[in-house]
């Protein structure tokens, strides 16, 4: 199967387990649902759904319950844009082609979306662990999931990033901030793929370093997209991080640079696929891909 195909089939996967993840009848079942479903429905990338599903089919896990982990980590994703998103942060009116969530359903009912995405993410992991006899390497993804987005992973990053935005940064801070609030979850992706088919500890570890280099590489590609991207195309605005005074790669190192680096990042990866035991040709299609995304 060529890549596009494969692509399509992971986000068809994990797309056709959305639906009815949850349910109730009252006006405020429908509230929260409704603006919950707006952004897990809107799109995106769906890149880490992907990359969990791809690897525990490398290595041979069960595919049901690997789905319901992918949506998960796609529920806890898109709480983080949802958050990412308000006033109080990156105040942004479009993404994923649409309204933000907040400007569809206000900032109070935005918040609890974020909120009620991360918690149902938690059920169905845990249901999934339960109904699989509580399997411990099932645990151990749960763990590293919730782990990745919590705050010593996305959440500190998200503090980082914040906390920084004024004051001069170097290198070593900007790589802190982006390990945390872009890499973590994309190392739980890989690794929570591994953790769940079983695969040799060697090659967990491995992942998660694939992982570490796979975040920090589309963090720069992110900051070169708001500098030069095409709004209609990525689905959301360009030219935000000048105007929220973020420091970015481009801001600190210049964009030809940062494009050098992002090559750089991409052969690097390229070595490290090829250490894993299984047969990585999707996953370095989707590096090069991700190296030269321009959405
Ligand atoms: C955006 O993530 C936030 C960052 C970590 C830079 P994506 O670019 O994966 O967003 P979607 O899921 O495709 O909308
Ligand atoms: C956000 O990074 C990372 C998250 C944890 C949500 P950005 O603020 O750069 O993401 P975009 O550019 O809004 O998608
Ligand atoms: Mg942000
Ligand atoms: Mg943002
Ligand atoms: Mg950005």
């Amino acid at each position: 199967m060529n890549f596009e195909n494969r692509l399509k089939e992971h986000i068809e996967r994990v797309e056709s387990v959305i639906q009815g993840s949850f349910d109730g009848e009252s006006p405020a079942h429908g509230i929260i649902r409704e603006s919950m479903m707006y952004s897990l429905n809107a799109g995106g990338k769906r890149l880490r759904p992907a990359l969990l599903l791809e690897v525990n089919k490398l290595y041979g896990g069960d595919e049901e319950a690997a789905v319901q982990f992918a949506l998960a980590l796609e529920m806890i994703h898109t709480y983080s844009l949802i958050h990412d998103d308000l006033p109080c942060m990156d105040d942004d009116d479009l993404r994923r082609g649409k309204p933000t969530n907040h400007i569809m359903f206000g900032y109070d009912i935005a918040v609890l979306a974020g909120d009620g995405l991360l918690n149902l993410a938690a059920e169905v992991m845990l249901d999934t662990v339960i109904k699989n006899n509580y399997l411990p390497n099932f645990i151990d993804a749960m763990r590293e999931i919730l782990k990745a987005s919590g705050p010593s992973g996305m959440i500190l990053g998200q503090v980082a990033d914040i906390k920084y935005e004024t004051e001069s940064m170097n290198r070593e801070t900007l790589d802190f901030i982006n390990k945390n609030k872009t890499g973590k979850l994309i190392v739980a992706a890989l690794t929570a793929g591994g953790l769940l088919a079983n695969a040799p500890v060697e090659d967990v570890a491995l992942l998660g370093k694939i992982g570490e280099d796979m975040g920090l590489m589309f963090q720069m590609v992110d900051d070169v997209l708001d500098l030069t991207g095409d709004p209609e195309k990525l689905g959301k605005r360009t030219q935000m991080d000048v105007k929220n005074d973020k420091r970015t790669y481009p801001m600190l190192i210049g964009i030809d640079e940062v494009k050098i680096q992002i090559k750089a990042y991409e052969n690097r990866l390229m070595d490290y696929l090829d250490r894993l035991s299984v047969d990585t040709e999707f996953l370095k299609e989707l590096v090069h891909f991700l190296a030269l995304r321009d959405y």
